[in-house]
């Protein structure tokens, strides 16, 4: 078979952001790349242009397509032949930067895949969904946990009713490395994310709470009605929040807690996830990916590994397994899984065929403004002593 037939070729890739010192971009080339149907042809890599200039070789980016800015990037490429121009731009840099960038690319009609948190603020959200509605092209959320084979599992077990009606979700994203303001030393990870000029509305979370909020939607496709928030600054000096807890009434009268932490001694990325059904009780660990817990009263718990069983497998993304049993895949195939459900729409736009954008099995523009709904409202209800403010938007997918 060629790579993504029909088009036989490998789709070409732009990186805004991923200059030197830099995190996130890095690991979009690679996830983009994994699978030989994406090669990185362009970037502007840095807000400081000559560090998007001299970040390129490490990429193996050609000095001719290393550009100054994102400007310039999306400029250059529209006057190239379009068979040379590239396909898609992955946006991560920090933020306060997405919408920008990502709403020229999209009205240049280039593909999108942006990191989380979309925007920095809804109404930046809600204007992006305008302009994607308004155009054909793909746009990829990398909400990369939701790629994991067995969150997928997860999702295809509550939807097929193995868990029974669902009445508890328990999220947490609790990390350690911002519990001193190492901020104030200018780490530049840390600098931007506790700037709220840069970050948004919410530290903590936008930054991760998001992440844990969003798991609890892709793995069971409950829909959230309000939500009761607490933020907590500890850091003193810090500008935005650096701990909280969250309460979520869902429509069938399920409760969801959504705790994130950075402030925690000794933790990384413990993002963990447990759903109660009436019939059955998940768990899973993204630090321990490839076990998920499955327990049923009166019967032997169930540690469950990827691949997934077959009955799961056309429901999960095709080929999110790369490897046989025992040999363990974690975060970069991962996020690759979102680039491979992207890239499977972006071949079929290519090829005039239609494909489904809101209702794809990776996240999208669609959980972007939900993303940005649950942040708006989170700092809202903590504003007022934890009330209960809405949670439901009308770009909510099941
Ligand atoms: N999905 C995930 O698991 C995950 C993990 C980490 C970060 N993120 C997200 O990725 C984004 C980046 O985070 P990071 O930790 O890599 O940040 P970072 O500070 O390490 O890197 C940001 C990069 O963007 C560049 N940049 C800033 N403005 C730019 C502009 N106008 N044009 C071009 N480049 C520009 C910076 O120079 C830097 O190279 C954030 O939105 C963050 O929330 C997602």
């Amino acid at each position: 078979m060629g790579i993504n037939e029909p088009l036989n070729r490998k789709l070409r890739m732009a990186l805004v952001g991923g200059g030197q010192g830099s995190f996130i971009g890095r690991v979009h080339s690679i996830a983009a790349c994994l699978d030989n149907r994406a090669v990185l042809t362009a970037g502007a890599l840095s807000s400081n242009p000559e560090r998007a200039k001299s970040s390129a070789p490490d990429y193996g980016i050609e000095d001719s397509r290393a550009y100054t800015s994102y400007q310039e990037l999306i400029e250059s490429e529209l006057a190239l032949p379009e068979d040379q121009r590239i396909d898609f731009v992955s946006i991560a840099t920090p933020n306060h930067v997405h919408f920008e960038v990502a709403q020229a690319a999209v009205k240049a009609g280039f593909n999108v895949v942006c990191d989380k948190p979309m925007t920095y603020d809804l109404a930046q959200a809600e204007q992006l969904l305008e302009t994607v509605q308004n155009s054909d092209v793909v746009f990829a959320l990398s909400h990369n946990y939701t790629g994991y084979p067995l969150v997928r599992q997860a999702r295809a077990m509550v939807l097929a009713g193995e868990l029974g009606e669902i009445n508890a979700i328990r999220s947490r994203y609790i990390q350690g490395w911002l519990r001193d303001s190492i901020e104030s030393d200018d780490q530049k990870q840390a600098a931007w994310r506790t700037d709220p000029t840069k970050s948004g509305a919410a530290g903590a979370f936008g930054d991760i709470g998001t992440h844990a909020y969003n798991l609890g939607r892709f793995m069971t496709g409950l829909l959230p009605e309000q939500i009761s928030c607490h933020l907590k600054t500890y850091v003193p000096g810090r500008r935005l929040d650096d701990y909280g807890t969250a309460v979520i009434r869902y429509e069938n009268g399920a409760l969801g807690t959504v705790t994130a932490s950075q402030i925690s001694h000794g933790r990384h990325c413990g993002l963990e996830i447990e759903i109660d059904g009436t019939k059955g009780s998940l768990t899973w660990h993204q630090e321990n990916p490839n076990e998920m817990s499955f327990r049923r009263n009166g019967k032997a718990h169930q540690i469950l590994v990827p691949p997934p069983e077959p009955e799961y497998q056309d429901r999960m993304g095709a080929g999110v397994c790369r490897l046989p049993a025992g040999h363990p895949e974690a975060f970069f195939e991962a996020f690759a899984n979102i680039y491979i459900g992207a890239f499977d729409d972006m071949v079929k736009r290519a090829a005039g065929q239609p494909f489904d954008g809101r209702d794809s099995i990776y996240t999208n523009c669609y959980d972007g403004v939900e993303g940005m709904y649950f942040i708006q409202q989170c700092v809202a209800s903590s504003g007022q002593d934890a009330a209960w403010v809405p949670l439901r938007h009308e770009a909510a997918r099941r």
